[in-house]
């Protein structure tokens, strides 16, 4: 049965593969988004667009159009932003989040799927951390991910929260945190080296969009998935591995550029144990594989 879908923060990276993903399978996508970071290229489909913010704009009117369920992308997702203004973080990621969640509850919607953060919830990871693996959030956006959490939790609609890993994939921005795959390849197709801060060894779980998004679908799908759900690969790869896997992607020499380290986090993995469980999920996209496709997606968009 076709249904009526809103996502927020549907002109960003992951939103916007939401998007296209719905409409594909014949539902109808709505998307609420200010376009602080969103892009309307992003929108390849003519889809109804509100461009508002949803921490300050009401919303009754907007959940006039009968929504089925809700996808909440939008966010405040710049941890650095979140340190420097964490009342702004708080506006954006709790009160915006209150808000789009306290129309759909009005408005009688049946189901919630709020995208919440592995790498900022969990922090330092030993192994990969379960959804059993106790928080340790270690900044405003983080904290704010895992209160966004509860509240999706204790709201009068059947909700669920996914925990992303590091998502890279086509659109998104070299200037968006996390974004090392987007901007090895933006570098690697206009000949600029390779900048790594620190030994490289810092290790991430990449997980491809695709895969982020047919987790999304599940969620969206199975009432019956409620709490929290790692989404990731469980298998953590070095930004020296990463540039390696970039260079051999685009077939070319690059130049490494060291540079000091960050102070950032050295391994953060999850474990998704719990998401291929249901028999119904797994990533199927490689990293070598996703990253020959941003080196085709780079090098064409550098020659034009
Ligand atoms: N990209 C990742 O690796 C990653 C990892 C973990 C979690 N997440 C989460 O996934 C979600 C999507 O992230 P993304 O990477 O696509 O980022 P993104 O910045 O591309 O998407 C966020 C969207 O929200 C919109 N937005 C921001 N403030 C808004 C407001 N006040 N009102 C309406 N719209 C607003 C932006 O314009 C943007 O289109 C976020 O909740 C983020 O925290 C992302």
């Amino acid at each position: 049965m076709k249904r009526k879908i809103l996502v927020t923060g549907g002109a960003g990276f992951i939103g916007s593969h939401v998007v296209d993903a719905l409409v594909a399978r014949g539902d109808e996508a709505h998307v609420l988004d200010d376009l602080s970071k969103g892009q309307l290229a992003n929108l390849a489909l003519p889809v109804p667009l509100y461009v508002l913010d949803m921490a300050g704009a009401p919303l009754a009117r907007l959940f006039e159009a009968g929504f089925d369920a809700v996808v909440h992308c939008a966010a405040q997702t710049n941890v650095m932003r979140s340190l420097a203004d964490p009342a702004l973080d708080r506006r954006i990621n709790i009160d915006g989040l209150r808000n789009v969640l306290g129309a759909a509850a009005l408005a009688g919607v049946r189901r919630f799927v709020f995208i919440s953060s592995g790498g900022a919830i969990y922090g330092e990871t030993r192994g990969a951390a379960d959804e059993r693996t106790p928080p340790r959030p270690e900044n405003p956006y983080g904290r704010h991910k895992l209160e966004g959490e509860r509240i999706v939790a204790e709201a009068p609609i059947a909700g669920a929260s996914l925990r992303l890993s590091n998502v890279y994939g086509p659109r998104q921005r070299s200037d968006a945190e996390g974004g090392v795959a987007s901007i090895f390849a933006e570098r690697m197709a206009a000949g600029l080296p390779l900048r790594i801060f620190g030994d490289g060894e810092q290790q991430r779980d990449f997980v491809h969009v695709a895969d982020v998004v047919s987790a999304i679908l599940l969620a969206l799908d199975d009432g019956g998935m409620r709490g929290v759900w790692n989404v990731g690969t469980g298998a953590a790869t070095s930004v020296n591995e990463l540039a390696a896997l970039m260079i051999e992607g685009f077939g070319e020499h690059a130049i490494i550029e060291r540079l000091p380290a960050r102070g950032e986090i050295r391994r953060s993995c999850i474990d998704v144990t719990k998401l291929r469980a249901t028999g119904r999920w797994a990533p199927e996209h490689r990293l070598a594989d996703g990253v020959r496709e941003l080196a085709r997606i780079a090098v064409r968009a550098y020659a034009t």
